[in-house]
C-alpha cells in the first residue's frame, strides 16, 4: 500500500487544478455555489466521455451477451415502492441541537468515534452517540440528537398544479429501469440467458455529505449492468464479473496498491442483496479506503418485487426444460464520477525540476492513460510565423479529420509554458514545429511523462499518434 505521505496527490491539489484547468467547476458558482453540486468544464466533459465510451466499448459493444439501453430519470411511483427505495432507501442523520447542522450518524461514529458503523440500525447509532457524547463537527458543542432515518429520494410533481399533481422521484440509482423493462427487452432484444443489460445515466441522491469533491454527489452518474443468469449459475456468473472489473480497474491504470476488494459483512448488505464486494479505492488523506465500485448478487429480488407489483408475468421461459423460472442477477455497478476523481487522483504527479533560470520548481504532470487523456496531442508552432502556423494547422487538420483523436492547438506564450500545461492537462505527446521543419519536412514529438524529444517526418504524425493512443 502506498503510504499517504508518499503521495504527491491531495483532494485539495486536485480540486485546484481541476478549478484551475477548467476540468470541474464548482455548481452555480457565481452565485458562490450549491454544496455538493459540480459542473464539468471543457475537459471535464473529453475526460468523462472517454471514460464513458471506453465502458460501453468494454462492456456493450466488445461482448456478445450485454445490450444497451437509456431510460428515463422519472419512473412510475410505484417502481420505488416495489424496489424497496421508498422504505429502505434512508440515511441515518443526526442534527446539532446548537447550529442546527445536520450530519450522517454512521460517518460521524467512523470519522470522529473511530469505530466501525457498518451495519448498526439507527438505535444503536443512538445509543453510540448518547454515551460518547461527540462534539458537533461544525460548532463544537456536545448536542447532537439520536439518529433518525431520512429518505434520500428527491421527490417532485407531474402537473402544472402541485395539488393535483403526481408525486414523482428522481430515480436514486439507474437499475430498476433495466428490471422494468426486462419482458421488452426479453421480446425484442434476441437475448438467450445469460445476458446483461447496460446503462449509463444519471441519479440522484439527497445526501449530506461532508463535501469530499465529486465523490459523493447529489446528482451524479452512473454505468451499471443487470446481468441476467439462471439461478443455479449466480456464483459462477459473479466471480466472472469480479474478474471482469478487476480488468476494467487495470485498463483505467489504476495502481494496484491503490486498489482493493473487501466482502460485505452480513449485517452490511443491501436488502435486495445475498452478497456484495465493494472495490475499494485508497484516497490521499483522511478519506482513506473508501467504495469505487460495487458487484451484488441481488437473487430474483428485484424482477419478483416488479412481477408482484405490476401484475406482469418476467419469469424466463426455458426452452430446453419446458420450465419458467425468475432469472437471479448480478449487478456490477460503476461511478463515472468516483471513476474521474479516482483517475485524476491516481495520474497526478510532482517533478522536482529546474526553470529556464536555473530555480527550483515543480513540474505537475497528470500521467493520464493515452486512452482516456482528454487531449491525445497537442501541435505547437514554436512561433506564432505564419510559415509554421500554416504547417502546424495543417497537421491538426489531418489529425481530426483521418482519426477520432481529439487534439489541442496553441500558438502563443513561450514554448516551456505551453509543455507545462500540457504537462498539467495530461496530454501524452506534443508535436512542435520549429524553422528545421520547413527544411527537413519533420517536426519534434515531446513524451509527456518523459519529457524526452524526438523527430519524425510531418506525413508519419497522423499513424504515428494513432498506434501510440490505441
Ligand atoms: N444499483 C446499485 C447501486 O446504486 P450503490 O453502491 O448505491 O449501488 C453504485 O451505487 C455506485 O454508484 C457506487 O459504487 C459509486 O461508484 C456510485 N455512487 C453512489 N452514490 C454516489 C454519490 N452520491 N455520488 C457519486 N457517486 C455515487
Amino acid at each position: 500500500m502506498t503510504a499517504n505521505a508518499e503521495r504527491a496527490a491531495s483532494m485539495e491539489k486536485i480540486v485546484a487544478l481541476c478549478k484551475r484547468r477548467g476540468f470541474v467547476f464548482p455548481g452555480s458558482d457565481i452565485y458562490g455555489g450549491l454544496a455538493n453540486t459540480w459542473d464539468y468544464g471543457p475537459l471535464g466533459i473529453e475526460l468523462k466521455n472517454n471514460i464513458k465510451q471506453l465502458w460501453w466499448k468494454t462492456f456493450v459493444h466488445r461482448r456478445r451477451d450485454i445490450v444497451g439501453l437509456d431510460a428515463g430519470i422519472l419512473m412510475h411511483p410505484r417502481v420505488w415502492e416495489a424496489s424497496g427505495h421508498v422504505v429502505n432507501f434512508n440515511d441515518p442523520l443526526v442534527d446539532c441541537k446548537t447550529c442546527k447542522a445536520r450530519f450522517r450518524a454512521d460517518h460521524l461514529i467512523e470519522e470522529r468515534l473511530g469505530k466501525e458503523a457498518a451495519g448498526l440500525t439507527p438505535d444503536q447509532m443512538s445509543e453510540i452517540i448518547r454515551t460518547e457524547n461527540p462534539a458537533c463537527p461544525k460548532c463544537g458543542n456536545r448536542t447532537l440528537t439520536d439518529a433518525r432515518q431520512f429518505n434520500m429520494m428527491f421527490k417532485t410533481t407531474i402537473g402544472p398544479v402541485s395539488e393535483t399533481g403526481v408525486d414523482v422521484y428522481l430515480r436514486p440509482e439507474t437499475a430498476q429501469a433495466m428490471f422494468v423493462q426486462f419482458k421488452n427487452i426479453m421480446a425484442t432484444a434476441r437475448v438467450k440467458l445469460p445476458f446483461g443489460v447496460a446503462q449509463i445515466g444519471k441519479s440522484f441522491r439527497n445526501e449530506i455529505t461532508p463535501g469530499n469533491f465529486i465523490f459523493r454527489d447529489i446528482e451524479f452518474e452512473q454505468m451499471e449492468i443487470e446481468y441476467f443468469v439462471r439461478p443455479e449459475r449466480a456464483a459462477e456468473a459473479f466471480d466472472a464479473w469480479l474478474d471482469a472489473m478487476k480488468a476494467w480497474v487495470g485498463a483505467l491504470g489504476l495502481q494496484d496498491a491503490h486498489v482493493r476488494v473487501r466482502e460485505h459483512e452480513q449485517a452490511e448488505l443491501s436488502h435486495y442483496s445475498d452478497r456484495t464486494l465493494d472495490f475499494e479505492y485508497f484516497f490521499p488523506g483522511p478519506m482513506g479506503w473508501k467504495e469505487l465500485y460495487g458487484l451484488a448478487n441481488r437473487t430474483d429480488f428485484d424482477l419478483r418485487q416488479h412481477q408482484e407489483f405490476s401484475g406482469e408475468d418476467l419469469s424466463w421461459f426455458d426452452q430446453e426444460s419446458g420450465t419458467r423460472f425468475l432469472p437471479y442477477v448480478i449487478e456490477p455497478t460503476f461511478g463515472v464520477d468516483r471513476t474521474i476523481l479516482v483517475v485524476l487522483l491516481d495520474a497526478y504527479d510532482e517533478e522536482a525540476t529546474v526553470d529556464v533560470n536555473g530555480k527550483a520548481d515543480t513540474r505537475i504532470v497528470l500521467r493520464f492513460d493515452p486512452k482516456v487523456a482528454p487531449y491525445k496531442a497537442a501541435i505547437l508552432p514554436l512561433m506564432k510565423k505564419p510559415e509554421l502556423t500554416e504547417i502546424a494547422k495543417g497537421i491538426y487538420d489531418r489529425i481530426q479529420t483521418e482519426t477520432d483523436l481529439l487534439v489541442d492547438y496553441d500558438e502563443t506564450g513561450n514554448i516551456g509554458k505551453r509543455y507545462r500545461r500540457q504537462d498539467e492537462i495530461g496530454t501524452p505527446f506534443c508535436f512542435t514545429v520549429d524553422p528545421d521543419s520547413l527544411d527537413d519536412g519533420s517536426v519534434t514529438v515531446r513524451d509527456r511523462d518523459t519529457t524526452e524529444q524526438d523527430r519524425i517526418a510531418i506525413d508519419d504524425v497522423v499513424s504515428w499518434l494513432s498506434s501510440r493512443v490505441r
